[in-house]
């Protein structure tokens, strides 16, 4: 029998690319977005082109458009859908728009989490369930790590970090911004529900992450937005650095093809760093 997927926030980058790459396997995809993007960002944040995008391109492409704050829906949702694989990929995803929306930043990222979380505990406990998460739960900590700086980037000055900080890097005692408290109590619920509960859950904890589908506006999706500005002959300011890459960026599609991955093997109450720095 076909394996069935539910992806929150198809619309976004990681969703969208999520929706192409499992049905290019075979699964039969459903995604979930309500376009809150163009909410928190305005009309440069609409996602719903995103959308049209996948319901001609996916065949049997099903949209639920759904708030993942409303808790009875989502648990008749994942009850009807009953899905093989969640990908969770839907979030208030800024530092500085959280500090304007405590309430709306803190309801998506972390009761959201929660909302899907026990709807698959109660109806999906064999689902594996993949939550992006981000390094912001690290705050500010990396910050104070020794920096080098090369001709075109800043890298760690410790040798041993050549390939970033370990996922055992302390989360707290560090300054976070609400949008990192609120995505750090997601990603604690994720891994509690595997470690507790036994559900098969995974955080992959994203640095920068970039694609073709980025919706970018200037507060999130920094490449998309900077190819944007270009495009359109638009001022695009550069914030601290000296305008040198500091992160390295993850393409969409190897985030999903990682996800896959863990789809195959899945542990429980897992947490992955998807980057370096
Ligand atoms: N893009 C990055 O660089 C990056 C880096 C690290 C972590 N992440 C994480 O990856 C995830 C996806 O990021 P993205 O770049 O694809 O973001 P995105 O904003 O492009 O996509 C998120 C989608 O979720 C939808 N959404 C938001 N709130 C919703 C709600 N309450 N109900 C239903 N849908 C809702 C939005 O409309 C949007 O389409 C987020 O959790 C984000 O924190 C992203």
């Amino acid at each position: 029998m076909g394996k069935t997927i539910l992806i929150t926030g198809s619309n976004g980058l990681i969703g969208s690319e999520v929706c192409a790459f499992f049905a290019r396997r075979g699964f039969e995809v459903h995604g979930l977005d309500n376009n809150q993007r163009a909410v928190f960002f305005g009309p440069q944040g609409d996602t719903r082109w995103n959308q049209r995008r996948l319901e001609s391109s996916i065949t049997g492409f099903r949209h639920h458009e759904l708030d993942i704050r409303n808790r009875s829906g989502i648990d008749e949702l994942v009850r009807e859908v009953a899905p093989d694989l969640v990908v969770h990929a839907a979030a208030q995803p800024s530092h500085d728009r959280a500090a304007a929306i405590p309430f709306d930043d803190f309801d998506t990222n972390a009761v959201g989490t929660l909302n899907l979380l026990e709807a698959c505990r109660q109806h999906q406990p064999e689902a594996a369930f993949i939550h992006m998460s981000t390094n912001k739960v690290y705050g500010d900590g990396p910050n104070r790590l020794p920096l080098v700086e090369l001709k075109k980037r800043w890298d760690y000055a410790d040798e041993h970090k050549e390939h970033g900080i370990p996922e055992t890097f302390p989360i707290d005692q560090c300054l976070h911004s609400l949008f990192g408290a609120s995505k750090v109590a997601g990603d604690i619920l994720v891994q509690e529900y595997g470690r507790y509960f036994g559900l098969p859950t995974c955080c992959l904890r994203g640095g920068c992450l970039t694609g073709p589908n980025h919706t970018g506006v200037e507060l999130h999706g920094f490449l998309s937005y900077l190819v944007k500005c270009n495009l359109e002959g638009r001022q695009y300011s550069v914030f601290g650095y000296q305008g040198k890459q500091v992160r390295d960026n993850i393409h969409s599609e190897d985030v999903a093809n990682f996800m896959h991955e863990i789809y195959l093997k899945p542990r429980c109450g897992e947490v992955y760093n998807l980057g370096g720095g």
